[in-house]
């Protein structure tokens, strides 16, 4: 066998070679990144958690993010017949740390929202510190 009719890359084309791949991927892998998801602590830094309260805050959060599921009206057909729609419902699952553990996705319990991406960060942080100044009917 002939081993000069097999074509050889020398050692300065096969760095040519790696150099541009670098280059594609690393422009592609920043194209379409969010600067939330990419510095997640960033997005909580500028999250005001300033006058927090169940009404003004916790419930809306609960309602875009849970009432799909846990509801009163549907939480026996979605939501394992755990209903989050009221102070007086949530509060027990305050209590247990199953609120916090499911959004915060730490393995604990089942992760919520089921079968959705996590919570923002600035939507956790604000039912964590909440929770932190005692989860007051406020
Ligand atoms: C698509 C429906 C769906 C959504 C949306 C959803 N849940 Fe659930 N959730 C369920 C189901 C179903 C269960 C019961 C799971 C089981 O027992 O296997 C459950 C269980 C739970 C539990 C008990 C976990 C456990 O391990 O026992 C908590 C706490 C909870 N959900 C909180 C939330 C919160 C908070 C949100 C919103 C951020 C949310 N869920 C959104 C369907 C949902």
């Amino acid at each position: 066998m002939d081993s000069k009719r097999i074509p050889t890359i020398n050692m300065s084309d096969k760095l040519k070679i790696y150099a541009v791949l670098i280059c594609v991927v690393l422009f592609s892998a920043c194209y379409f990144d969010k600067k939330e998801q990419i510095y997640p602590q960033a997005a909580v830094a500028t999250c005001d958690t300033t006058n927090t309260t169940y009404t003004a805050t916790i419930a809306p959060i609960i309602s875009a993010n849970c009432a799909s599921c846990h509801s009163t009206a549907l939480a026996n057909m979605n939501g394992g017949g755990i209903i989050l729609d009221s102070y007086a419902s949530i509060k027990p699952y305050v209590t247990n740390n199953f609120l916090l553990n499911s959004i915060v996705q730490n393995g604990s319990v089942k992760p919520m929202p089921m079968n959705s991406p996590k919570m923002d960060a600035c939507s956790i942080k604000k039912i964590s510190v909440w929770i932190n100044k005692g989860a007051l009917n406020n």
